[in-house]
């Protein structure tokens, strides 16, 4: 039975892949988002919850008995956290307990020779698609569709499943491009995630708070945007970089130290855009309070100037923040509050998480920061919390957005899985 969004928009799930076109003795390339936090040094990987979830996909389709050609991203091409998916490939065979054999080629020839040797009930994860210079490329899926990416796996296998939820919203060959030429699924994340969501995104679930924090500052933006031009959120709770953007966006003077560090972050330049925002009414919320360092951990109000570099909320905004979420019948957090790598700077997140998730209110985590947080506080199997494998994704989803990901796996749906269509409404329950 598929999976349908909120407009009953069916997308065939494993099992609708295996009963019209068959699994077993065939090849799939199956799309994961194993992008994790990855520790600069050591390349050591900090948080392995995307890894877990996806083992579940793989540990299905291989005892369905497909051979598995899988493809994830991790960072972006410049970035600390470009790295290769050799470790990864590691912790996929533990958790999935399929042994993933790790091919440091993405569409190279030994790759393809890897692939065309493939048999079913094995497994290969091949390496950080975007080493590919067209997978950082965002172009629609026609286009994509025809790019060597996908030109060169494509004829090599039978089916694709998409499982990187986290992902959809990428208009990139490894996403959108496989399911214009050939049958395509949906994997057991992304039906998960899109089952919880839809369930639990309606209008009754207002009022819906937004505690924003994180380092994606130009993606929140964007997500606010869009989020505030489909009404979309009642009040935004402001932390972390995307506070200091909008404080300066309001005129408060935020010191020269944490402007300079904006500037350097190339963030000061949507000052503009976050002005615009503030201008047509987003209820949002900036900090009252910061712990800084000047020479050691420090906790300033924001009066006149703010000293020292701002590392953390204070708990003058932990507690109005705290009052604001109670209001809320869905709160959804992306982003830590503070430098939580650094054990002085971790409080602020670590009382948000709290008091959301012991709050009436329904708790959409997205990313890996704060859901590491909720493990750490032991309140992450608590039932009014949905942990999503999902970061900008997640909040483009609940926006509204038309997502790269959706948009051509139904289209893919019209071309190979046209009966779908015709079969009636079903609600994901
Ligand atoms: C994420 O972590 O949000 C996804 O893996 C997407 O990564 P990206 O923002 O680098 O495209």
């Amino acid at each position: 039975m598929p999976c349908r969004l909120r407009d009953a928009t069916p997308l065939p799930n494993i099992d609708d892949l295996d009963s019209k076109y068959g699994i077993r003795g065939s090849k799939i390339i199956l799309r994961i988002d194993i992008n994790s936090p990855i520790k600069p040094e050591t390349g050591e990987i900090l948080d392995d919850s995307r890894i877990k979830a996806h083992a579940v996909t793989i540990k299905e389709l291989v005892e369905r008995g497909a051979g598995l050609v899988i493809l994830s991203h991790q960072g972006r091409p410049g970035g600390d956290d470009f790295v290769s998916l050799e470790k990864h490939a590691e912790l996929l065979s533990k958790y999935s307990g399929v042994d993933i054999e790790f091919i440091d080629d993405v569409i190279g020839p030994a790759a393809r020779e890897k692939i065309s040797k493939l048999k079913p009930g094995e497994a290969l994860l091949l390496d950080n698609t975007r080493i590919i210079s067209e997978e950082i490329i965002e172009a629609k899926p026609e286009r994509h569709a025809k790019s060597m990416f996908v030109q060169r796996l494509a004829p090599l296998v039978d089916y694709y499943v998409n499982d990187a939820f986290a992902t959809i919203h990428r208009s990139q060959p490894s996403i959108v491009g496989f399911p214009l030429v050939i049958p395509s699924a949906i994997g057991r994340v992304m039906e998960k995630e899109v089952k919880a969501i839809s369930r639990i995104y309606s209008e009754e679930s207002r009022p819906r708070v937004f505690v924003l924090g994180g380092g994606k500052v130009h993606d929140t933006l964007r997500i606010l945007e869009h989020l505030h031009a489909n009404n979309a959120v009642d009040r935004v709770l402001a932390t972390g970089l995307v506070a200091e953007l909008f404080m300066l966006a309001k005129g408060i003077d935020i010191g020269e130290k944490n402007k300079a560090f904006l500037e350097y972050k190339g963030l000061t330049s949507l000052i503009p855009r976050a002005r615009r925002l503030l201008l047509r009414g987003l209820p949002l919320e900036t900090p009252v309070d910061f712990v800084t360092t000047i020479d050691d951990r420090v906790e300033v109000e924001v009066v006149g100037r703010i000293k020292g570099l701002i590392r953390d909320i204070g708990p003058q905004t932990i507690k109005m923040y705290t009052e604001m979420m109670k209001e809320a019948q869905l709160l959804v957090l992306r982003g830590p509050a503070g430098v939580i790598e650094d054990p002085r700077f971790k409080e602020g997140s670590k009382a948000l998480v709290s008091a959301a998730i012991k709050s009436n209110a329904f708790v959409i985590i997205g990313g890996g920061h704060l859901n590491l947080i909720a493990s750490e506080l032991g309140l992450a199997d608590s039932p009014n919390l949905h942990i999503s494998t999902g970061g900008g994704a997640l909040l483009l989803f609940l926006a509204g957005e038309k997502l790269p990901g959706i948009e051509a796996l139904k289209a893919s749906v019209e071309k190979f899985f046209p009966e779908l269509y015709k079969s009636s409404p079903n609600p994901n329950n």
